[in-house]
């Protein structure tokens, strides 16, 4: 194929992507749209530059308005969530994993985090980034729930086994970690706490959910684009550390896991940032209601939502199981086929399910919330869901209609606010 024949091509491949997903339900739980503003600002000059280093203090010249925007955003983003030490360079969630722990865990060492089956991620499991450093990975206890941590037990196990990290947080997040009575356990062996804050950093910013570093987390990691508004990035921050704790962390993003930082995206994680400042807290309000609501209108539909004694969730995901409908997979395939688009997703405690064979689903509701999707909005949801999950009936139509109804992108800036044309 020639080479514009195949350049048009990716063309209306992006094109067929932008309108397809424009159409679609998106109930994907790590997922969110940019606001006009954040969005316009990743098409800048700074997509083609360097800066290694610090603001003032890199290896190239050329850098004073990226250093002004750095240090604005590190700044921004510590008064967001009460940070004295932020790291914003960091382009992922899982390098800042990999860079915490590779700061953080000794080689050989122990830690204590999530199971996969308990919505651990896989930075935090023995073939990701945790497991480069830990000889040993020793799985969190449960409550009979599955999705809340048994505290007492969790203590008895760090002062048993001594671990040097414990890492809270997790992909299938519900309800809030006990940190700190974690905290405890952990002061007694000298173990660091972690908190991986990426699905609910979001929340976090909007004052919900809980405040990881105000209980006692040592520091935490997330990823910038789930609950929180930014663009694909990842960051790290502390509260109260010391020049001692902050060092190896520093070195580790720098040279550690990063050279050049992808300039471009940072402009926009601090629009965002602003964002999350202005509209957070009424934002996160919102998705909790939703996915409550959510939660609730699919089980009155007959479909089991986990943890309904609990109230589903207390976060923007809930965990559907749908064993009975087929299972994950083919649930998910089928949503998706009628313009749903969620994950397949292990639960906890089933047997004889596997990551390609899971029991159930996983569904966020932050990006359908942030279109303006209200309560009732959750209930013709569950409509679609149910009409396709358990009947097999078509529903992209209804969809399309939906969708239709919410085009525009709530809690943030508009273009003419600030004098930016679209790209
Ligand atoms: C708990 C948790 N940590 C880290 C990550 C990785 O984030 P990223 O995709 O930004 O690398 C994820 C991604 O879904 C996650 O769920």
């Amino acid at each position: 194929m020639a080479a514009l024949d195949e350049l048009r091509e990716i063309v209306q491949l992006c094109r067929r992507a932008d309108a397809w997903r424009s159409d679609t339900i998106n109930l994907i739980a790590s997922e969110n749209v940019l606001s006009p503003v954040a969005r316009r600002l990743l098409d800048s000059d700074f997509h083609h530059r360097y800066a290694e280093g610090h603001p003032g203090k890199r290896y190239y010249e050329g850098t004073r308005f990226i250093d002004e925007i750095e240090e604005k955003t590190r700044v921004l983003v510590g008064s967001v969530f009460k940070a004295d030490r932020v790291d914003v360079r960091l382009p992922s969630g899982t390098l800042a994993n990999e860079a915490a722990f590779s700061a953080l865990v000794p080689q050989g060492a122990t830690a204590i985090a999530h199971g996969l089956d308990g919505g651990g991620h896989i930075s935090h499991a023995r073939f990701g980034a945790l497991g480069k450093r830990a000889a040993r990975i020793l799985e969190l206890p449960r409550l009979p729930d599955g999705y809340r941590i048994d505290a007492p037990k969790a203590k008895d196990m760090i002062r048993a086994e001594r671990p040097q990290i414990v890492v809270l947080g997790r992909s299938l997040f519900l309800f809030p970690e006990p940190v700190r009575e974690i905290k405890e356990a952990c002061i007694d062996v000298k173990a660091t706490l972690l908190y991986d804050a990426s699905h609910v950093l979001g929340l976090v910013a909007g004052g919900l959910f809980q405040d990881p570093l105000g209980e006692g987390a040592d520091l935490f990691t997330a990823s910038t684009h789930k609950t929180y508004f930014g663009p694909q990035r990842g960051m790290i921050a502390a509260r109260g550390k010391d020049e001692e704790f902050w060092k190896p962390i520093d070195r580790a993003v720098f040279p550690g896991v990063t050279s050049n930082h992808h300039l471009f995206s940072l402009p926009s994680l601090h629009a965002a940032s602003l964002e999350m400042r202005e509209f957070g807290a009424s934002y996160a309000e919102a998705i909790v209601r939703n996915a409550r609501a959510l939660g609730a209108a699919l089980h009155k539909r007959g479909l089991h939502v986990d943890a309904a004694d609990l109230g589903y969730t207390a976060s923007h995901q809930i965990a559907v199981d749908v064993s009975a409908q087929g299972g994950g997979r083919e649930v998910a395939r089928r949503l998706a086929a009628g313009g749903i688009i969620c994950n397949m997703n292990v639960l906890p405690g089933r047997e004889g399910q596997t990551p390609l064979r899971p029991a159930g689903i996983r569904i966020g509701v932050q990006e359908m919330t942030r279109f303006g999707m209200g309560e009732s909005e959750m209930g013709r949801i569950a409509d679609l869901v149910h009409a396709s999950a358990v009947d097999h009936k078509n529903v992209e139509e209804e969809c399309r209609r939906l969708r239709s109804e919410f085009r525009e992108i709530r809690y943030g800036y508009r273009l003419d606010q600030v004098e930016l044309v679209p790209a």
